[in-house]
């Protein structure tokens, strides 16, 4: 089958690789790019597990094609982490707040979660619940999950940890 040609910049690196016109953006994460933070749970856009930061909008990229995201600016969990090395403040608040339990969900909810705070830096905690309805979680009962996007909206708050929050 005849492929195309794509090129986008994924966490800050251009990116390219030819794929067939019916590839979705998730597996071209995983398999082409071997971002596989990036995960795969139902394929029909219910689950949010490959939830991506797509030009300023969070998108599960299993409901995109790769082709459609030529030239975008993608950011995914690989890319979450600060410059130094050193955790994100949402990865920080997930450790801390023991937000996960299998961890499925986990990139997903992050990557969401950072568009969240981006678009609303103090939520309440319903608007927390409502950000991330498209993202499932079948182990924690979200309680948790809530907790560590708050603990993260409280450090991005504080003048100290500013410089983190891009
Ligand atoms: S794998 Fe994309 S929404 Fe579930
Ligand atoms: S921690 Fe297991 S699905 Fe969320």
């Amino acid at each position: 089958m005849a492929k195309t040609h794509v090129s986008m910049t994924v966490n800050g690196q251009t990116v390219e690789g030819l794929v067939e016109t019916r590839t979705l953006l998730v597996h071209f994460l995983r398999e082409t790019l071997n971002l596989t933070g990036t995960h795969i749970g139902c394929e029909t856009s219910h689950c949010g597990a490959c939830t991506v930061d797509l030009d300023g909008q969070s998108v599960k990229s299993c409901t995109m094609f790769a082709v459609q995201a030529e030239g975008a600016s993608i950011r995914t969990i690989e890319g979450m982490a600060n410059a130094d090395g050193t955790l994100h403040v949402l990865q920080e608040g997930f450790r801390e707040m023991h937000g996960l339990q299998c961890g499925f969900c986990t990139p997903g909810m992050i990557v969401r979660a950072y568009r969240l705070l981006q678009e609303n830096p103090n939520p309440t905690e319903a608007e927390i619940r409502m950000g991330i309805s498209g993202n499932l979680c079948r182990c924690t009962g979200y309680q948790n999950i809530v907790a560590a996007i708050q603990y993260a909206a409280a450090r991005l708050n504080a003048p100290a940890v500013q410089e983190h929050a891009a």
